[in-house]
């Protein structure tokens, strides 16, 4: 028998810099009364000059392996879903596998814009259900605030930086991540990107000047898609469990607009104390809002052992997708912190490779191979 995926361990990393709806309007014309009235959104955390993509995720993923006490060592795989990754190339996911030293875990990024989290928990456990993995850990991180035009008053009150992460282990016992539905269609793909930076449109001065390496987006079209797609995704995913709606304990939707929320619950006939929303303290943290809204759950105690949970999200691409989920809750006994050891060595282990790299090409350097 194939075994099941179980969430075993989660976390969140937001910056401490907080931009309210008031700080905006002294920037723009705007107003709280408006973002709130339009979005839900009061306020979202900007990350600081030394914060990236990279150290949010690394934030969250050692506070998911903390409470699933798992060493960094023993994870097999990591994802790390994003739509502003620290570089086009290394993946992010490679640079936070070094940060935590795990070294026996393949690495890489993945990209499904706010749908990508549901996406890489979908990876995660299919990797693990094929039974060629174990631990694997699922990050959704990003620092948006990075590729937002400040002057576009559309999108700029919407997008917040954070990161959340779940580990999840391999079990026999039935649980975990039961189905999943994952969605793309590519011909909606101008109504939400981000042109410039990629191969269609390379840096130059021409790009830059014309703004293309900032978030662009239809957001009317993006706002009729969404509702649609996320009652569509909700109820597939729930019949793919064999489950009715009236068995889910708790929704937790992509937190990009509490007006879409509000018209997808209603589609689906749940009352909105059966959802999180926490769209109002971080706004749209694209793929890192599914993982941080369900950490702010489990700990408000909205969801438990047991539990059965729905993650549902939709982005850029266009994507959507969703995943049903038995919550496994937390082993009995106490969160267990990374030694600070583990941490110690993870970059020891790290410099020392750099090193052994450049001793290397200094004596491979010699006798070049393929000369
Ligand atoms: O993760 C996926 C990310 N994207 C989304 O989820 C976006 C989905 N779409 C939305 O959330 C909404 O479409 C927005 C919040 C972006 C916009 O709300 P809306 O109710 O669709 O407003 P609108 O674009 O229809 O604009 C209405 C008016 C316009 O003025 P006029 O043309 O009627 O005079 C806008 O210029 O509101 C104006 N407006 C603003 N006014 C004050 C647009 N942005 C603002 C603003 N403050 N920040």
């Amino acid at each position: 028998m194939s075994p099941y995926a179980h969430i075993i361990g989660w976390g969140m990393a937001v910056p401490e810099q907080v931009l309210t709806n008031d700080d905006l309007a002294k920037r723009m014309e705007t107003s709280d009364e408006w973002i709130q009235s339009r979005t839900g959104i009061r306020e979202r955390r900007i990350a600081e000059s030394d914060q990236t993509t990279a150290s949010l995720a690394y934030g969250a993923a050692c506070e998911a392996l903390e409470m699933a006490r798992l060493k960094p060592t023993e994870l097999d795989l990591i994802i790390v879903s994003t739509s502003s990754p620290e570089f086009i190339f290394p993946a992010t996911a490679c640079l936070v596998q070094d940060r935590l030293g795990a070294r026996k875990a393949g690495a890489f990024d993945l990209l499904a814009a706010c749908t990508g989290f549901i996406f890489a928990l979908n990876m995660g456990t299919q990797a693990i259900r094929s039974g060629s993995i174990k631990n694997a850990l699922i990050i959704g991180a990003e620092t948006l605030s990075r590729l937002v035009d400040w002057s576009d008053r559309s999108t700029s009150i919407l997008f917040g930086d954070g990161a959340g992460a779940f580990v999840l282990q391999a079990s026999e016992e039935r649980g975990g991540v039961i189905s999943s539905v994952m969605r793309s269609d590519g011909s909606g793909g101008d109504l939400l990107c981000l042109p410039g930076g990629g191969s269609h449109a390379p840096a130059s001065l021409e790009t830059v000047a014309a703004g293309k390496h900032y978030i662009q987006m239809n957001g009317r079209e993006v706002f009729r898609f969404a509702t649609r797609v996320m009652t569509q995704a909700t109820q597939e995913a729930i019949g793919a469990a064999d489950l009715k709606m009236d068995d889910i304990q708790l929704v937790i939707p992509h937190q990009a607009n509490l007006r879409i929320i509000e018209a997808a619950l209603r589609g689906l006939s749940i009352p909105m104390d059966r959802c999180m929303v926490n769209i109002d303290r971080y706004g749209n943290t694209s793929t890192a809002s599914i993982p941080i809204a369900t950490y702010e759950a489990v700990k408000q105690g909205r969801l438990k052992a047991g539990d059965k949970v729905v993650f549902v999200g939709f982005g850029a691409g266009l994507t959507w997708g969703a995943a049903v989920a038995i919550w496994s809750g937390l082993e009995p006994g106490a969160r267990k912190p990374l030694p600070v050891g583990l941490r110690f060595y993870a970059r020891l282990r790290s410099f020392i490779r750099r090193i052994m790299r450049r001793i290397d090409a200094l004596i491979w350097g010699r006798h070049n191979p393929y000369t």
